[in-house]
């Protein structure tokens, strides 16, 4: 008998809670099979396009709504959890906090221990979604709130080797798209625009092009858009035809960004796969750009189902299971430390 009660054969999966940003989301995973047994997601992508972007306080009050319901789904799987995950950090405090205190309830009531999730290594492990994991790989982190080229040798074995200076990726897709008026989120607006744009009509800077620096940034480019709308009399004056040029050539400028230190670190690491993970990951013009890299350096990309590059819990719930076997648990007192000395270092 463990300090969690009777451990029965039964108790084999693993509930997982995701609310680090708008998307409400659970699920449960089985610890040996590493199947997905339940799945579920409820944007708020509708609720905060209104807005421009993403409003902590509504987001917060909508997870109080829908992850409860979720939840109500997930009964029947009640007696045979062994452990609930949640993601702890990086996110925003308010949102993260209803997924954790969800989380203390579920372990406090089923006498389960808690699995705290580090949102950014939860993307990573996106890629080994109902998969083994393939390691040592480099992993290109492009999402709303990251930037980042990580080395990945294990669960515990992660080193950042390139990280942006001001915005991320997701960010400046968002930022483009509102000062074109363009709907939240703006990475698909953009995208769907781009294709049908010309992307040489605006010679938009390919950020630190001539600097040796292994980083990224993005804020340059994004003045430069700015810049380009004021040119052409303001978001009020800019023509279908003109958002779709924009859309293009700033898609262009960001990949080649991409690519440009993405491919010095990929020559230098010498690891055979590659792989991008993140809400933007799910563009298509990054994914082929990166691809065709990949084939010249004979280096084999990996590739997230598009339905999980954006936050999800089935990605939480995968790498749950790692860390579970890997007897990295907590009870429900703990986590409550851990949370009030994240904010005591800033870091929610
Ligand atoms: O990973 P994610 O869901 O949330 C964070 O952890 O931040 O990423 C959301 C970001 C948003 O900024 C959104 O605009 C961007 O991912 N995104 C895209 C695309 N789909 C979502 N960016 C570029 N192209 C896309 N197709
Ligand atoms: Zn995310």
């Amino acid at each position: 008998m463990g300090i969690y009660g009777k451990i029965t054969r039964e108790k084999k999966m693993i509930l997982s809670i995701e609310s680090s940003c708008d998307d409400s989301s659970i699920s449960v995973t089985e610890v040996k099979s590493k199947k997905l047994l339940f799945y579920k997601k409820i944007s708020q992508e509708r609720e905060h396009s209104e807005f421009g972007g993403v409003v902590p306080e509504l987001a917060s009050r909508l997870h109080a709504v829908a992850l409860p319901k979720i939840l109500e789904e997930t009964k029947e799987f009640f007696p045979k959890l062994r452990a609930v995950a949640v993601t702890n950090g990086p996110g925003l405090g308010v949102t993260l906090m209803e997924g954790v205190e969800m989380a203390k309830t579920v372990s406090a009531m089923l006498d389960i221990p808690i699995i705290a999730i580090n949102h950014l290594k939860a993307h990573i492990y996106s890629l080994f979604i109902e998969k083994e994991t393939i390691f040592p790989i480099l992993v290109l982190l492009i999402s709303g709130g990251h930037t980042m080229i990580v080395k990945v040798e294990s669960l515990n074995s992660m080193q950042i080797l390139a990280s942006t200076m001001d915005d991320s990726i997701g960010e400046s897709f968002d930022k483009c798209a509102k000062m074109m008026d363009l709907d939240y989120p703006g990475g698909p607006q953009i995208e769907k625009l781009a294709v049908l744009g010309d992307e040489n009509r605006f010679n938009f800077p390919v950020p630190l092009s001539n600097s040796p620096l292994l980083a990224f940034s993005l804020s340059g480019l994004k003045n430069a858009i700015r810049v380009k709308i004021e040119e052409l009399g303001g978001a009020d004056n800019l023509s279908y035809k003109d958002r779709c040029d924009i859309s293009a050539s700033f898609q262009k400028a960001i990949t080649a960004h991409l690519l440009q230190k993405s491919k010095k670190i990929m020559s230098a690491q010498n690891i055979k796969d590659f792989a991008i993970v993140g809400g933007a990951a799910a563009n298509q013009s990054i994914r082929d750009t990166f691809a065709s890299l990949c084939d010249k350096l004979n280096i084999k990309q990996h590739f997230v189902e598009l339905k999980y590059c954006s936050d999800n819990s089935a990605m939480v719930g995968r790498i749950a299971i790692d860390y579970f076997l890997d007897n990295q648990i907590m009870d429900h007192k703990s986590i409550s430390t851990l949370i009030s000395k994240k904010r005591q270092n800033g870091e929610l």
